[in-house]
């Protein structure tokens, strides 16, 4: 089965607080990121409330049909939501103020008591968590060791490669670091800087099960609208994955 396609609608709540107004609704942009075959719906409720709020994670949660994913940090306010919210699924990302978007991945070595208090609490609630890590061997088994469900690797180092040398290590990277996932026993994810032009390698690297794509589909959504965007985005992931 091709790798599944989870949209990231951060950005339409981004402009919509630009003017703290009611428009654009990341719930429609949820319907219509569904209507063009996304198989997952992402969105990351930040301690900040810096784009998405607690009205859109309550109100998503009703709305939307596919694979509800909340991202957040290791927070207790903010895991005592998710707990009772219950989205299908959380993913654990490390969240500073004064970054842009998330950067790099959780360290849950160096977090570990903390990181498997907070997955405990969300597989009491029935909710199916992910750690957002560096595809580094050593964080993927403790992720596995703290009850990941799953691990998104960053693709970070993929999508930032300026060079043929870099972009082959950051394959291999990853293509290690999802076997050594696949072997823990946990479903292996990526995301963070993919686009249309540079998703063509990652999906066909064998292993991944899922992609969560924000930036790049919402950037030509305003050209093509969010629908098409999707559509496109899912052609390339399950092309790319046949070939
Ligand atoms: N995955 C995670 C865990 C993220 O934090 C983000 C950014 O919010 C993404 C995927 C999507 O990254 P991008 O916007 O670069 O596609």
């Amino acid at each position: 089965m091709p790798p599944l396609l989870g949209v990231n609608i951060d950005h339409v709540a981004t402009v919509r607080q630009a003017r703290r107004t009611d428009e654009p609704d990341p719930i429609w942009a949820a319907v219509e990121a569904q209507l063009g075959g996304a198989d997952g719906i992402t969105f990351h409720l930040r301690e900040d409330r810096r784009h998405i709020l607690d009205r859109d994670a309550k109100l998503l949660k009703e709305t939307v049909s596919v694979n509800l994913n909340m991202e957040m940090a290791i927070d207790s306010e903010i895991v005592a939501i998710a707990a009772d919210l219950r989205p299908s699924q959380c993913t654990l990302v490390p969240e500073k103020r004064e970054e842009l978007t998330t950067e790099g991945g959780l360290d849950v070595i160096r977090h570990r008591s903390r990181v498997a208090s907070a997955v405990t609490t969300l597989r009491e609630a029935g909710i199916k968590v992910s750690a957002f890590i560096e595809p580094i061997g050593e964080q993927i088994s403790a992720s596995a060791d703290v009850g990941f469900h799953a691990v998104e690797l960053w693709t970070g180092a993929w999508a930032h490669a300026t060079n043929e040398q870099e972009r082959q290590a950051a394959l291999s990277t990853l293509s290690y670091a999802i076997d050594v996932g696949l072997k823990a026993g946990i479903d292996v994810l990526g995301g963070h800087g993919l686009t249309y032009r540079n998703i063509g390698p990652i999906a066909a690297l064998p292993g991944f099960t899922e992609f969560n794509i924000g930036h790049s589909i919402i950037a030509r959504a305003m050209f093509v609208g969010l629908r098409q965007a999707v559509r496109e985005m899912k052609e390339l992931i399950i092309r790319h994955a046949r070939d």
